[in-house]
């Protein structure tokens, strides 16, 4: 993503989308083509919604709609499927359904749904499954998801959430680290061994700074 992705080249070049999808029952891939080609570089929705104007007005143009409705098509008409195809790209690609739905949790209550067993074996599997291509917690969605997965399977049991989030075969410095500040958030130090932090690197200046940082919101 780029803040600053809200320039005009999308739209410049966007015309020929709609020379190519000029029908109105053509709607759906005229803006499906102009968003996905518009935020390849123009990832800001000013940006990438600028191709959808265009290449929707270049198809007005050849349906010889009156000019006086074309804004309002676009608002009315254009802008609502911009909008779904976008939230069906983050279901897709954020995939945080499947996994609150396998875990029970769609209704933000549960019971939760654990498979009959879940050892390492069994997560190191599901693990993968939630990746993109079998490196488990490599990505923006599976690195959350895992740190989840093990915070609801641990609970207070520091050793626990150990096994699930930082000992597995995938990226695990990247969910342990997701998983352990949330937990440390919730339990502190409560039953971690010494050991595990008594002679961390920084470990004044990592307390500082959160101390700062926290105090900050207050
Ligand atoms: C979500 O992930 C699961 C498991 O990898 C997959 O079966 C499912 O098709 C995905 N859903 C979407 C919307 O991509
Ligand atoms: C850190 O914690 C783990 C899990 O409880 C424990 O097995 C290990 O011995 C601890 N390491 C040290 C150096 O204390």
């Amino acid at each position: 993503y780029n803040p600053e992705g809200t320039g005009c080249g999308a739209a410049m070049r966007s015309m020929c989308i709609g020379l190519k999808y000029p029908k109105p029952d053509q709607l759906l891939s005229l803006v499906a083509v102009a968003v996905e080609t518009g935020r390849m570089t123009h990832p800001h929705p000013t940006g990438f919604l600028g191709a959808v104007a265009s290449a929707l007005f270049a198809s007005y143009a050849v349906q010889r709609r009156p000019m006086t409705t074309w804004g309002l098509g676009l608002i009315n008409e254009a802008c609502p499927v911009a909008r779904t195809i976008i939230q069906e790209t983050i279901k897709s690609v954020f995939n945080f359904t499947f996994y609150l739905c396998e875990r029970g949790l769609s209704n933000g209550v549960g019971p939760l749904l654990w498979p009959p067993s879940y050892g390492p074996a069994e997560r190191d599997e599901a693990y993968k499954s939630f990746s993109l291509s079998g490196w488990a917690g490599r990505s923006g969605h599976d690195a959350p998801m895992i740190a989840l997965d093990a915070l609801l399977g641990a609970g207070s049991d520091w050793e626990e959430l150990m096994n699930r989030a930082a000992f597995h075969g995938g990226d695990s410095d990247s969910t342990a680290v997701i998983a352990a500040c949330c937990w440390g958030l919730l339990y502190g130090t409560n039953g971690v061994p010494e050991g595990n932090y008594s002679n961390l690197e920084y470990r004044d200046r990592l307390e500082r700074c959160a101390e700062q940082l926290y105090a900050l919101s207050h």
